[in-house]
């Protein structure tokens, strides 16, 4: 299996949820940095990691493959006549951990889909996406792949119609990680301490809900973003993007604003922190322009390394049956 790493082209996070987690509205998109999966039958459930960052993931029951792997035997386990044994699953990561690319989730998703053939459970894509929203927000989005919008948690997926023009990113990987929960706080504390500033300031504040304490309102889709995806305008979709994420992810990892900055600089079309981050991504108007981008970013020491990379690209798929 070979799976994609993902960016989020918009985020708009709302207020905190009674759950702990936080209403968004996010169009994600899938691009050409794959983990690589297999999963083979097994004595016991197990999981084995190699490739970047492999030291920080978990080999346990907390990785999230093997959860999938779970998820997706407690699903079929009423009367089906599929042979839902152990499995070993491999992942060779090329996705940085803990970077704001999705790269658990992605692992996730390739683990159900790998199940799903090695067992012959035979779900199709609804069920199974249903499966992978209770295993993680993203996970749902690395089965799908391509470019959609997600609401909800970032489960709830629909398909952005836009044609299938490629574009050109560049992504530059930071030097630590910033933990996803850890982005979220911050966030929660950024948005109550401006509450607060202009309470104080408004001594006759309006009295109001959790959102206005927080200083944000329900989180809507960038029109802007949508019509810069429909019309295939690299130019547009550079403006365009935008991460209420990033305020917080700069605030615990302050490096990042050179890494943005540099990459402003050296002529990209656009430039963000990607998800929590703390990986930044740049858009380039051409492969060429990207090859520069990525060459020059290199060289001027604010990142720990580079990539390019095109999208959309489809979801978690089999590359080779088993053989
Ligand atoms: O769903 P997942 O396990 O990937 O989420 C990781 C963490 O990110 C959650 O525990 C929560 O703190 C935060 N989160 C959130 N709102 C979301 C998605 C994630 O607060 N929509």
């Amino acid at each position: 299996m070979r799976v994609p790493a993902k960016l989020n082209l918009q985020l708009a996070v709302g207020p905190p949820r009674a759950d702990g987690y936080h209403d968004l509205v996010t169009v994600f998109h899938a691009v050409s940095l794959f983990d690589e999966i297999t999963a083979r039958p097994a004595e016991r459930d197990r999981v084995s990691v190699s490739g970047e960052g492999a030291d920080r993931v978990p080999e346990d029951g907390d990785n999230l493959a093997l959860r999938a792997v779970a998820a997706l035997r407690a699903a079929v386990a009423s009367g089906t006549q599929a042979d839902d044994g152990s499995v070993h699953i491999t992942i060779a990561k090329r996705i940085p951990v803990a970077a704001g690319l999705a790269g658990g989730s992605a692992d996730a998703a390739a683990a159900l889909v790998a199940c799903n053939e090695l067992w012959g459970t035979g779900l199709g894509q609804p069920q199974l996406l249903e499966i992978a929203a209770q295993v993680g927000s993203d996970v749902a989005f690395a089965v799908l792949g391509g470019t959609a919008v997600g609401r909800g948690r970032g489960e709830r997926l629909t398909p952005a119609l836009a044609p299938a023009t490629p574009y050109h990113w560049v992504l530059a990987f930071a030097d630590g990680q910033l933990s996803t929960p850890a982005v979220y706080a911050a966030l929660d504390r950024l948005r109550a301490a401006e509450a607060g500033g202009a309470a104080a300031e408004h001594a006759a504040a309006a009295k109001g809900g959790s959102a206005a304490e927080h200083g944000t309102a329900e989180p809507g889709l960038d029109a802007a973003l949508m019509s810069a995806l429909r019309s295939g305008d690299a130019r547009q979709l550079g403006r365009a993007l935008s991460n209420d994420l990033q305020p917080a992810a700069l605030s615990l990892f302050p490096a990042l604003r050179k890494t943005l900055a540099a990459g402003l600089e050296l002529g990209a079309l656009g430039a963000l922190v990607s998800g929590s981050g703390p990986t930044c991504l740049f858009l380039a108007a051409s492969a060429d322009r990207a090859l520069d981008l990525a060459a020059s970013l290199s060289g001027a020491g604010v990142c720990r390394s580079v990539a390019r990379a095109t999208g959309p690209v489809p979801g978690a798929a089999v590359v080779q049956a088993a053989r």
